[in-house]
């Protein structure tokens, strides 16, 4: 990181793009903004061991190195791809840090997910403090990580800017990932019912109960056998609490979890 003390002494400005690698329409979103708003951009390719809570997903997530530098290359001259190894990151103990995340991460992924924001934090942190950006960029996606990673960097004092950035989507409506390269063509086409869903429960939401709007998600995906409900849930978008009565001053979230073809997805959307 050498090259970075060489830019700090120009004063230039340094955005940091984490990513697991396998880069679609929405990390270049991420780099993009990144790079308006920096003069140098770090992009982090690293599949993270310690956030999979199984070893299979680990095993099956996706990795294409050399089509990733190659995009990254077509973006812009003033990025800095940053590939470490598992060695480097972890040595011999390939563990996480335990954070206290004020129940943030004992909802929604942090309860079907064991362990899983730890290894995040983990990682985002000793990336934050190696590079050392002036801002980070995450997407809205992961939303729950979002506000996770906003958490750790305030307790821990880091003096870099989380910033949020809107999902990107397929043309179908399905949340870019990079885990959507492992679903059928047919499925990958029919996953726009993911998205369809949280409109419809954004719709309802004026007027309708958390709780019957989630049973409505619920049998809606009853009906259709190519996906498989894992969690619904309207909650506090600061908070990440379950919403139960209606706020007026709260801003509101629909959460969504999916398997279809064996593969995790998740997504979500403002409601208010
Ligand atoms: O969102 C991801 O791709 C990962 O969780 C991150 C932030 C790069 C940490 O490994």
């Amino acid at each position: 990181m050498s090259f970075l003390g060489e830019e700090r002494k120009k004063n230039h400005t340094i955005g940091l793009v984490p990513t697991m690698g396998a880069l679609h329409e929405g990390h270049i979103s991420l780099v993009k903004k990144a790079l308006l708003e920096n003069d140098k951009v770090v992009v982090s390719i690293f599949v993270n061991p310690t956030q999979f809570d199984k070893k299979d997903d680990l095993e099956k997530y996706p990795r294409n190195l050399d089509r990733d530098l190659t995009l990254l290359e077509l973006v812009s001259e003033n990025i800095l791809v940053f590939v470490p190894s598992v060695d480097e990151i972890y040595g011999e103990h390939i563990k996480s840090q335990s954070y206290e995340f004020n129940g943030l991460d004992k909802v929604m992924e942090g309860e079907f997910r064991e362990g899983h924001f730890n290894g995040v934090g983990t990682i985002v942190e000793l990336f934050l403090r190696t590079v050392s950006p002036d801002k980070a960029y995450f997407g809205e996606k992961d939303f729950q990580q979002l506000q996770i990673i906003r958490k750790m960097a305030a307790s821990k004092k880091l003096p870099c800017e989380i910033i949020g950035c809107p999902i990107e989507r397929e043309p179908h409506g399905l949340a870019m990932s990079s885990r959507n390269e492992r679903l059928s063509k047919t499925t990958r086409k029919e996953a726009g019912f993911i998205y369809e869903t949280l409109q419809a429960a954004k719709a309802k939401f004026g007027t309708e109960s958390a709780r019957n709007i989630a049973d409505w998600v619920k049998e809606k995906f009853k009906k259709n056998p190519l996906f498989q409900l894992e969690y619904f849930q309207i909650a506090d978008e600061d908070t990440l609490t379950p919403m139960l009565k209606k706020q007026n001053d709260t801003k509101y979230r629909a959460f969504i979890a999916v398997y279809a073809d064996g593969v995790r997805l998740i997504d979500n959307l403002r409601l208010n």
